[in-house]
């Protein structure tokens, strides 16, 4: 398959990276000062997650994390994108800076850059200080300041070595499925609060933005945004009013705001919620970004569905197509065709693709040996249709492979494994899988292309 990559097409400085989140590797859950965040709180709730799995060990990456860094230098890749935990670095939520939190990814990202490894830091993946929901959360306004006074003092900290930043993971998942589905911490369904925690994300997100410019100048600052390709599920003009709404609840709310368009009408229509803003705050919203960041996994099939909560449509499952272990659709060219929209309709300077992989069970060999052809085959169809939309013009300056490890995958727990190295969840044991030794080939081969026409 990789003479179907067409690795040419990919700039000589491409970042090649794995990705990974605070909660779901590193365990650690109560030590050096971090306190609860929304995601110990629901995990630990009966009922939450699969089998009861939390992340109070997870892949005890707080304390392996050299290990985890040797691996890194094994795939052969240069960056590499890591959350930092909230409730390690402001235990209060707001007010005091607990030092040995910061001190953790203060000697993480040292080892990094003597590894050769850029680092890339979200600053938040969903692991909101439980204190700020006892105080409300996201539907309250002054969690977005609360957010930037944290990212004021995490860039203070890092940001003499760390150039790449990303204010949030994935808002929608956090306003929707955290506030609106029910199926993510905190675990609410309220309209009314999602949309709130919507616009108050976005809010912090402009906020943090400025903040981490103001404490490291120099800072290359994006959000991290999952989007989908949306398909209506019949030509029946209901279905396809609900994928124009599905679109807008999952793609346009989020890239609109931030890209001075305000929020779209029809959706603010079909909420019909009021939106919190005051003077001043789109502009902050939208507060100029160097990147955006791409998380791609699977398109969306949707129907009108009247009496579904808003945005009034249900996801409809296709027969006979290739479906990851999540039971999610593969479709690789979702990908080249979101990194052209973000191109072409919203004028993106510099895009990285900040998640792409798939679950799949693995079974491991009896030699300990782990062959995951169907994720190699995941891996290498999105990479080929990457490096089309680069030919064609996308400006893609990295991917990074979710994940490093498999990990806590939030509410399905330890069952699903994303990662590219195998992890023994009883011995800490990590392997690299066939699926890793593939993607640290194509590095290679990327590379040596590079320095050839050097
Ligand atoms: C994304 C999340 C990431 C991981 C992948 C599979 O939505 O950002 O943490 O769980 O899905």
């Amino acid at each position: 398959m990789s003479e179907r990559i067409d690795l040419a097409a990919l700039p000589h400085d491409f970042l090649w990276g794995t990705a990974t989140a605070a909660y779901q590797i590193e365990g650690a859950v109560a030590e050096d000062g971090r306190t609860p965040s929304i995601w110990d709180t629901f995990s630990h709730t009966p009922g939450k997650v699969a089998n009861g799995d939390t992340g109070d060990v997870a892949c005890d990456h707080y304390h392996r994390w050299r290990e985890d860094i040797g691996l890194m230098r094994q795939l052969g890749v240069n960056a590499y994108r890591l959350s930092v935990a909230w409730p390690r670095v402001v235990p209060g939520g707001t007010g005091p800076v607990n030092p040995k939190g910061l001190a953790f990814y203060d000697e993480l990202v040292d080892a990094l850059l003597e590894a050769g490894i850029t680092p890339s830091v979200t600053l938040y993946h969903w692991d909101l200080p439980q204190v700020l929901q006892d105080r409300g959360g996201w539907p309250e306004r002054d969690t977005a300041f609360a957010l930037a006074e944290y990212a004021s003092a995490v860039a203070t900290r890092l940001g003499d070595r760390v150039k790449l930043w990303a204010t949030l993971n994935e808002p929608s998942c956090s306003a929707w499925i955290g506030h609106l589905e029910g199926k993510m911490a905190p675990g609410w369904t309220d309209l009314t609060a999602a949309v709130r925690a919507s616009v108050h994300l976005l809010l912090g997100h402009g906020l943090a933005a400025q903040a981490i410019r103001a404490a490291a100048p120099g800072a290359q600052v994006g959000i991290v945004n999952n989007l989908s390709t949306v398909h209506a599920a019949t030509d029946r003009p209901e279905d396809i009013a609900a994928a124009r709404r599905h679109d807008g609840h999952v793609n346009r709310w989020w890239l609109d705001p931030v890209h001075g368009r305000g929020f779209p009408a029809d959706m603010v229509e079909t909420y019909g919620v009021e939106l919190p803003l005051y003077a001043g705050d789109l502009t902050t919203i939208a507060t100029s970004l160097d990147w955006l960041g791409l998380n791609y996994y699977f398109p969306a099939y949707v129907a009108d569905a009247p009496d579904a909560p808003a945005p009034y449509l249900r996801a409809v499952r296709r027969e006979g197509v290739p479906r990851t272990g999540m039971d999610w659709e593969i479709d690789a060219s979702g990908i080249e065709t979101l990194l052209l929209r973000l191109t072409e309709d919203y004028g993106a300077r510099k895009i990285y693709v900040t998640e792409n992989g798939s679950a799949f069970p693995d079974a491991v060999r009896p030699d300990g040996g782990i062959d995951d052809p169907e994720r190699q085959d995941y891996l290498e169809r999105h990479l080929a249709a990457c490096a089309s939309a680069a030919r064609k013009g996308a400006p893609l300056a990295g991917y990074f492979a979710w994940s490093l490890l498999d990990n806590f995958e939030w509410a399905y727990g330890y069952d699903k494994r994303f990662g590219l190295v195998h992890v023994d969840y009883r011995t800490q044991v990590r392997t690299i899988k066939g699926s890793g030794h593939r993607y640290a080939d194509l590095v290679r081969v990327h590379r040596g292309q590079t320095r050839r026409a050097a």
